[in-house]
């Protein structure tokens, strides 16, 4: 159960509701949160003063910020709406956070990182975006914390996917039924996550926030967390498949085959290593974190009972 620190119900303004993670924040809500909901249309994030208006009428006590323009090729050619949503407008979050008080979730990204590094990323890592997708995630860490704002957690992923979103695992179930073949990228490596256990994440480190009996010195800051263990985009394709044939899904490829990123040209670029060390998460919460291949499991179950 979450209460704030008058023992009341927490308040929560959930920015981008509509979004795939934001759906499994609503779902993972523990007891004692009261949501409150913001997308587009009616919500517009990049709007200042609607911003600063809803958020100071409203009072929350916490503000998560599921939204973000999320088209990563995309975002090549429509630079501008990309640096000003994902940019800007976590600089208008952060003020609106200041001006009542209130605590600020805002979901990063592996693409803030160059993927050069050999190991893990930690959060002291230099960071250096290669994308401009990446660039303007960087731009709302850094509009975050030019405000001033302390009682903040950037929590950065990667691989995302979950149900109510177009993410790679659908589109590898969609292809999968649909082709013989399959030519999957294998010299890029991270850790799918599952909106269930980033969900989760976000509300074990709200938890340790309210809790009064916390010994950490201040919870707030920057943190990586992902589903446990690593893998190709190949790999992850080929555990999708094998998934989808034991939950007796149409599956109709039968060879799937490890391409380099040179034979897959895409407008941007990502990076080859999106590897993060979650020590810093795993150390303030005293959570496991669960296995990307289990949480992969874990999907197609709920993926089957939905259906
Ligand atoms: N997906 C991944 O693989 C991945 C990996 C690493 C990090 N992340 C980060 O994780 C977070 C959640 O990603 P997701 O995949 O759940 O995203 P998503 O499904 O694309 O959801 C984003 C939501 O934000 C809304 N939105 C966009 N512009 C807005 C604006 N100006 N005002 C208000 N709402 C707006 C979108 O509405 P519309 O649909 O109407 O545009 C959508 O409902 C994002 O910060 C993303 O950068 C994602």
């Amino acid at each position: 159960m979450l209460v704030n620190s008058s023992s009341r119900e927490l308040k929560v303004a959930l920015i981008g509701a509509n979004g795939m993670l934001a759906q499994m924040v609503r779902e993972r809500a523990p007891q004692g949160c009261s949501l409150h909901l913001f997308d587009l249309p009616e919500f517009d994030l990049a709007d200042h003063d609607e911003v600063h208006e809803m958020l100071t009428k409203l009072v929350p006590d916490v503000i998560i910020n599921c939204a973000a323009y999320t088209n990563v090729d995309g975002a090549e050619t429509e630079q501008a709406l990309a640096m000003e949503i994902n940019g800007a407008a976590v600089g208008y979050l952060s003020k609106a956070a200041l001006a009542v008080d209130a605590t600020l979730v805002h979901i990063s990204t592996d693409y803030v990182f160059d993927g050069k590094k050999v190991g893990a990323y930690s959060e002291a890592d230099e960071t250096c975006p290669v994308s401009v997708y990446g660039v303007s995630k960087l731009s709302g860490e850094q509009a975050l914390v030019n405000t001033g704002l302390k009682k903040y957690f950037i929590l950065r992923t990667s691989w995302l996917y979950g149900p109510g979103g177009s993410n790679f695992v659908e589109t590898i179930l969609r292809l999968a039924a649909d082709r013989d073949e399959l030519r999957i990228i294998h010299d890029q490596i991270g850790s799918p996550t599952y909106t269930g256990d980033l969900a989760d994440a976000i509300f074990s480190l709200l938890s340790i926030e309210a809790s009064p009996q916390s010994t950490a010195p201040d919870p707030h800051g920057v943190y990586h967390f992902a589903n446990e263990g690593s893998c190709s985009w190949y790999e992850f394709a080929c555990a999708i498949v094998e998934e989808g044939r034991s939950q007796k899904l149409p599956i109709k490829v039968r060879e799937i085959y490890p391409i380099n990123t040179s034979e897959y040209p895409l407008p941007a670029t990502r990076p080859a290593n999106s590897v993060f060390d979650k020590t810093k998460y795993k150390a303030l919460t005293g959570q496991e974190v669960p296995l990307w291949r289990d949480s992969l499991h874990t999907y197609f179950c709920g993926r089957e009972k939905s259906n």
